[in-house]
């Protein structure tokens, strides 16, 4: 799957007063009605642990400039929150500033596979905005470009 070429986000979640997030590339959409995202989170990360406490999330679909925030979130026991900028979801929940989609969602399901915990999110809230994405392939991070091909006709 390292060969199969991802966009990059930013998992956030709070639980007893204490902002957790972590870098993510496990998204996925899984249905427009209604509109529910998918992420899958090791277990024993401590957002996973958190999220699986509060029952809400909020994901930032990261820019191709935001490369060092993928890094800053991806550190093991590293400290997520003492540099950088960050809005607020209406729920209050911590995102990224900059990035191009922070959505909110409350977690309807979740189950247990293997070595992860995966979240199924409902969609409370979203804001988004144009930009390049940053992307994730075989290790490395780099931008992923609109080559300006003719849109499909769903995409919106
Ligand atoms: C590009 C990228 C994508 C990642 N995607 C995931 C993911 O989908 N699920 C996961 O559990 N860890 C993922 N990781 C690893 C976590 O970001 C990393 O283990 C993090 O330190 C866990 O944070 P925490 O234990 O402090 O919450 C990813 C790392 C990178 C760099």
């Amino acid at each position: 799957m390292g060969r199969f070429l991802t966009r990059v986000a930013v998992v956030t979640t709070e639980h007893e007063g204490e902002r957790h997030g972590m870098t993510i590339n496990s998204l996925t959409s899984i249905s427009l009605e209604p509109p529910i995202l998918m992420i899958s989170l090791n277990f024993g990360t401590r957002t996973g642990d958190a999220l699986l406490a509060s029952g809400t999330f909020a994901i930032s679909v990261l820019g191709a400039k935001q490369e060092a925030v993928a890094r800053q979130f991806a550190v093991r026991g590293g400290a997520r929150f003492d540099a950088g900028d960050f809005d607020e979801t209406e729920g209050g929940l911590a995102v990224i500033s900059g990035a191009l989609s922070q959505v909110e969602c409350k977690v309807v399901n979740q189950y247990e596979i293997g070595d992860h915990q995966v979240f199924f999110g409902q969609v409370v809230g979203c804001r988004d905005r144009d930009g390049e994405g940053l992307a994730f392939n075989a290790g490395k991070f780099g931008a992923f470009r609109d080559f300006h091909h003719d849109a499909m006709p769903w995409s919106f």
